[in-house]
């Protein structure tokens, strides 16, 4: 499935390997930290999930990151504010492969070199993104969109011939409970409110399995009752798996009640809880100064 990890090792991804944060001398190898690592499998043996070290990306010379350094726990609730074109977006677009940083350095677990892989190697690897905007099929029942995520990139066509093994109807059972969407398995997705969109979207992400799921203003438009489900339901995501979310409206970060990082032109301003960045002077002035 993981192509470039279906083989035994070249000496440039041995040399990753050695490079990967956390890994003391000695420790690189097939195995790590005296544990072996099976294939295709996440190497979390550090309990960091994403590593992103000294990331710049730069558009026409302008520096939309600029040597971000950021770190996120195995199971971790992680918020992610910042003012607009502070480069929120930016960053998912490199954990995602869709923009490859200038410099810099990128790890999914401590093997993972994510600057060296394709947008598909990474989402199989275990990384699951959702844009702003929901992409779900109207026309389709919320069955059928969670019945098109199992066929994952094989698309309609695929989905068509596709019989559902008993593994993948369970998922998909668990990821209707999960998002809350259990009684409205049989409506069309496009009757649904924007905010069950919005759910249904993160359930079709859960029939992957990602370990780490990065979320895009997930709240944006959202009544008052359906950001507080959400709030209730990033919490419950997270500890199974780690999730980032980028997000605007304060109240729902309070909500989240995680650790929160302030992105400020490309690079990391303050980090910890939000009472804390809130009264950093320095974030501030960011805001302030807008
Ligand atoms: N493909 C691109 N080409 C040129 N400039 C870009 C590109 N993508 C982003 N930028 C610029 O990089 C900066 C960071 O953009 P980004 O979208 O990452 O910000 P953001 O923090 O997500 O902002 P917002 O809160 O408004 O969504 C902005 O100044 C933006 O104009
Ligand atoms: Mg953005």
């Amino acid at each position: 499935m993981n192509g470039m990890h279906g083989r035994i090792a070249t000496q440039d991804e041995a040399r990753d390997r050695r490079q990967a944060p956390g890994l003391g001398d000695g420790e690189a190898g097939s195995t790590s930290g005296g544990h072996v690592i099976r294939q295709g499998e996440i190497d979390v043996s550090h309990k960091v999930i994403l590593y992103l070290e000294d990331i710049t990306v730069a558009f026409d010379g302008f520096k939309a990151l600029n040597a971000l350094t950021l770190s996120i726990d195995v199971g971790e609730l992680r918020a992610i504010i910042g003012p607009n074109g502070a480069g929120k977006t930016t960053m998912m677009d490199v954990i995602t492969g869709k923009t490859r940083p200038d410099s810099g350095r990128a790890f999914l677990g401590q093997t993972y070199d994510l600057t060296r892989m394709k947008e598909p190697e990474i989402a199989r690897a275990g990384i699951g993104r959702k844009f702003q905007k929901p992409s779900v099929f109207e026309q389709a029942s919320v069955l059928e969109n969670l019945w098109l995520a199992c066929a994952g990139d094989k698309g309609w066509l695929g989905a068509l011939r596709q019989r559902l093994s008993p593994g993948q109807g369970e998922r998909i059972e668990q990821a209707l409970e999960t998002v809350g969407l259990a009684g409205e398995r049989d409506r069309i997705a496009g009757l649904l409110s924007h905010g069950q969109k919005q759910w249904l979207e993160i359930g079709m992400l859960l029939i992957q399995e990602p370990k780490l799921l990065l979320l895009d203003e997930p709240v944006a438009g959202l009544s008052d009752e359906e950001t507080e489900r959400t709030a209730e339901l990033l919490k419950r995501l997270a500890g199974e798996r780690s999730v980032v979310v980028v997000e605007h409206d304060m109240h729902f970060v309070d909500q989240l009640g995680c650790k929160v990082s302030v992105l400020h032109q490309g690079s990391v301003l303050a980090e910890g809880d939000l009472a804390t960045v809130q009264n950093d002077p320095r974030v501030i002035e960011v805001y302030l100064g807008r």
